[in-house]
This record gives C-alpha cells, structure tokens and sequence, in this order.
C-alpha cells in the first residue's frame, strides 16, 4: 500500500479533530442545548480568554468492553480538558461533556481530569472543574469508583496550594459532589445545576420524604440552605464571569503574592459619610456593606456566600490596589452575633485567604453568640472552635477594626490581640467589654438597684457609670490591646498603612504535621 501524502494524513487528522469536537453528535448537542445549557466547548469558551484554549487528550478514548461498552466509543471519552488563560493568567480546565453517555465518568474520563489537576499542581497554577454528568459510569463499576477515588485525591493533594474552583452546570450526584466539596469554591447555575448525595427517588423509599431535586440539590438551596455552594448564578454567562471576578483576587499558588491591580483610588482617601453609618446606639442595625463599600477601592466588593448565613459578611476587595479579604459582623442581621453558620463560613473564609497569603481584615461589631438549645445542642462550641481556630492559625496579616461591640468570647473570636491580630483598630464608638452595659450593671450592682428606693433611675445611674467606664475603645487601647483609635473617616488611610507595614511579616511556628482542626 503507498505511504499517504502529508496533505492525506493532515485531512485525516482534521477530520479525527471536527469529530472530537462534536462530542455525542450535533443531535446531542441541540438536545443539550434545548435544556438551556451550553455544550462542555461553550463553556470553557466563556471563562476563558478569547482563543487562549489548548485542548489536551482529546482523542482519548475508554477501554470497557463490559455490557457492550466497546461499541460505543466517543473521542475525549465525554470531558474535555486542557489550559488556557483568564486575564492572562496560565489556568487549568476539565468540561464533562453531558453529550457523551450523559458525561458519566469512566476510567479514561477520571484519567484525563486527573491529568490537568496534576498539571495544575505542579505548574502551580488555578484548576476549574465544570460539571455535568450523570455520576460514575455504570458499565465500568469499580473502574469508575477508582476513578472518582483518584480526583478526590488530589483536590485534596492540591489544597491550599493552587485555588481549585467548581461550577455545577448539570447533575452531580452521589459521591461525585466530593470533589467540588474538596474544592475551594462552588459556583451553581440556577435551574441547570443540582448537587445531592442521594435523589428524591432514594429519598422516598428509604425516608418517605417528598422532595424535589431542587429542593435538595439546586442553586438557591446550596447557596442559602446548606451552605454547600458559595456562588449563585442566575444563568451560565453570569457563572463564569463570577468564576473570572473571584480569580481576579486570588495568587495562581500559595507561593505566589495576590494580584495587586492599580485602581486609581487614592488610599489616602478619606469619606466623612463613614461617622453617620454605625449607629453610636449598641441597639440599631445597619447594612456593614455600606461601610466596606467606602473603605475599599471603587467599592468594589466580591461577596463570597452571599446568601448564607447572613450574620456574618466574606469576601474580597482592594485597598490602594492590594488584595484584602474580609470578615465583616452583619448588624442587619440577627444583630450580627455569631452562630454555627456564621462560624462555618467565617472560618473558612479565613483559611483561604490564610493559604493564598492575603491579608485577612475584619469589621467587628459583635454582641456574643447567639443563644439557644439549638445552638448548644448543633455544636455552637466546636464551630466556634472552627473561628478561634482560624484566626489563631492564619499568619497571612491580620488587621481588625473594632467598629462598635466587641463583646466577651465574640470580642475574642473576631481576631483580637491575643489570636495574633497585627494591627487592632478601633473608633471611638468602640465597646470592648465582657458584655453591654445593661447586662454589665444588672449582674455587678444588683444589689444596690434592688436597695434603692427608684430602682428604675438607680438601675440607669449605674449603667451610664459602667459605660462611662468600660462602654469605649480607651480601657482596651490602655492595655495595648487597641493599637490606634481612629476617626471613621480615618479608616482606609489606616488600613492601607497597615498594610504595609506588615508587608513583609514572617511568622514561624513549631513544626508538626498539621493540626486537629474542631467540626
Ligand atoms: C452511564 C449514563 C449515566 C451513568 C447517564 N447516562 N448517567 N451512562 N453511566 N451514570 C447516559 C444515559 O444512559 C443516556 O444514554 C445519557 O447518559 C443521557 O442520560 P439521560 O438519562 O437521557 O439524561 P437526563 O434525562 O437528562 O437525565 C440525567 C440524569 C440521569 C438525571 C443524570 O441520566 C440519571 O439519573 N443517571 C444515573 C445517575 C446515577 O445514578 N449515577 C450513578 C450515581 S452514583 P443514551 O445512550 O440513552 O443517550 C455515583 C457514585 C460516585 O456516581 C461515587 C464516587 C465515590
């Protein structure tokens, strides 16, 4: 037989790629297509740069001949994988092409997403995981439990090390919702993404409960509910836009610095409106929103679990162009104390900003945790634990403005001195204080108020003496326990010189393993 001409096996070649880039086939892709979701290519098309894609592994094919397997083959094997960039930025990709076999994942698949995570890691570089499949495929059982088995591996292997994002854009069920749980962060597309361990199916004959599979596994559940997913989309476009803003914050590894972006906003910059949005009275709420929003650049927050447990405020900004993460009381709600999921989602705020070297600053205006049967009973104490926890272990800089109420453990659990804060601010409504000054003045001088003859101006007398006394920033800032007293205006000036000034920090400490984390 002749050898084929160069242009032969360049047409044979193009052709093995047209074929690979239709996954299931241009019938699968319009079905795919009429349930509103973008194909496994769209959707790396839309994180991504324009054009940046390089597709790998893309003639992979399985090898199961079980129950008639080996006639079915599609090329990539129903993911698709490879690098491209965001922003510039080298960033890792894996896309499960519900086309193919409903994007169930096989020995091949798993090798193929293996493949990039290793990639990514030893690049040092972020690694996005879209995912849409049907689970593990069934024909190749215990392949495909392997399979699943080895990402899971090193998600964890590369936590802490690179940023590790997941978007669920399809059904993900069973154990496979591991490993975007092992991820840093899950971004869910409202209607088109479900996360559960077992469906309403399973549900209903073991439990007898009726439930749909929105109710316990869709965007809005996971995001306000569970507190499974840190990111709601409204549709994909919004998703992977959220996926580039997030990256924006974030160093491509743990050795990196975070991206510092010139904004133009003076760091200087000082605005008045900061004294009139923290109420002097302990009492009244207010959106803490509205004062992140003035101190940081442009007031350009990026607000990560926005919808759960609306307590507590996380996320990222800039100051003068340099990263911050933030952990923020929210007044507004339940007049931001805390409580098992304000420290759940603090905690972990804290630990990722911790491995990704970005300063960690926290608005404080806590009156305590919250109190109750339910809390006791839910492990208030071991996911309290979770904050101290964090906070003690984070060596990133760590600065605290105490705004208002700083009161009791919560005082302590919203990175005070004592857990390594570098910098403690505080304004001059401040309070730091084992508790307010009612609860304060009815437990020490109860017996004077119940001896005097007009208890109710006696009980007022001896609270206005406690506040005078322990209701303000001076006792704490006495001790050293409050490095400065600032104007609120005084704020991000402030913040920005702290932040330089611990630029530089170094923090040693003893060598071990890794510590016993509480949950
Ligand atoms: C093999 C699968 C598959 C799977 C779907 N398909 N899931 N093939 N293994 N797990 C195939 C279907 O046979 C079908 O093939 C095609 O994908 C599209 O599926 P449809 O059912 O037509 O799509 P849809 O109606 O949209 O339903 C999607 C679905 C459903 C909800 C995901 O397919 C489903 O329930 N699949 C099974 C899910 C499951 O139980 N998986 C195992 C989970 S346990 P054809 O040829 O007809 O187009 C698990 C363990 C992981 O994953 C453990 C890790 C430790």
């Amino acid at each position: 037989m002749a050898d084929k001409t160069i242009d032969e096996l360049c047409a044979a070649l193009l052709a093995r790629r047209e074929k690979a880039s239709l996954g299931g086939g241009e019938k699968a892709i319009a079905k795919q297509h009429d349930k509103g979701k973008m194909t496994a290519r769209e959707r790396i098309d839309a994180v991504l740069d324009p054009g940046s894609f390089v597709e790998i592994d893309e003639f992979v094919e399985h090898r199961c001949t079980n129950f008639g397997l080996d006639k079915t083959t599609f090329l990539g094997d129903g993911v698709v994988t490879g690098y491209g960039t965001i922003d510039g930025r080298i960033v890792y990709v894996f896309s499960q092409d519900f086309t193919v076999m409903g994007g169930s994942l096989g020995e091949m698949h798993a090798q193929k997403i293996c493949k990039v995570l290793d990639l990514a890691l030893t690049n040092g570089a972020p690694c996005i995981g879209i995912n849409d499949s049907g689970g593990a495929r069934i024909q190749e059982a215990v392949d495909a439990l392997s399979g699943y088995g080895k990402i899971f591996f090193r998600n964890v292997k590369a936590s802490g090390v690179i940023p590790q994002f997941s978007i669920i854009a399809g059904p993900c069920a069973g154990g496979a919702v591991y490993s975007p749980a092992l991820t840093d962060f899950i971004f869910m597309v409202d209607k088109i993404g479900i996360m559960h361990i077992t469906g309403p199916q399973v549900i209903k004959s073991v439990t007898g409960e009726d439930v749909t599979s929105e109710q316990i596994g869709g965007a809005r559940a996971h995001n306000s509910t569970s507190g499974c997913a840190h990111f709601f989309a409204a549709t994909e476009a919004e998703c992977y836009a959220q996926v580039r803003r997030v990256m924006s914050f974030l160093p491509s590894n743990n050795m990196e610095e975070p991206p510092f972006k010139e904004t133009g906003d003076d760091p200087a910059r000082m605005d008045p409106e900061l004294r009139n949005i923290v109420p002097t009275n302990p009492n009244r709420g207010y959106d803490v929103r509205d004062v992140i929003k003035k101190v940081v650049d442009n007031g350009d927050f990026c607000e990560v679990q926005e919808l759960y447990a609306l307590n507590i405020v996380t996320g990222f900004a800039r100051v003068g162009g340099r990263v911050i993460g933030i952990i923020a009381n929210q007044a507004k709600f339940m007049a931001g104390c805390l409580d098992i999921d304000a420290s759940d989602k603090a905690s972990r705020h804290i630990r990722i900003c911790d491995a990704f070297n970005i300063p960690i600053v926290t608005f404080e205006d806590v009156p305590g945790y919250l109190p109750g049967l339910k809390q006791e009973m839910g492990g208030i104490i071991r996911h309290g634990a979770k904050l101290l926890y964090a906070y003690s272990e984070a060596t990133a800089p760590k600065i605290t403005i105490v705004m208002r109420k700083a009161y009791g453990g919560s005082y302590l659990g919203m990175c005070s001195k004592d857990l390594g804060a570098d910098v403690v601010l505080a304004w001059p409504q401040a309070q730091i204080a084992v508790m307010g000054a009612e609860g304060a003045a009815n437990i020490i001088f109860r017996k004077e108020i119940e001896a005097a003859e007009d208890k109710v101006a006696k009980r007022a007398e001896k609270i206005e003496e406690y506040k005078e006394s322990f209701a303000n920033p001076y006792r704490a800032a006495q001790r050293g326990f409050v490095d400065r007293v600032i104007l609120p205006e005084e704020t991000r000036p402030a913040l920005y010189q702290a932040l330089l000034m611990t630029e530089s920090k170094s923090e040693l400490r003893p060598k071990r393993k890794h510590g016993i984390l509480p949950n």
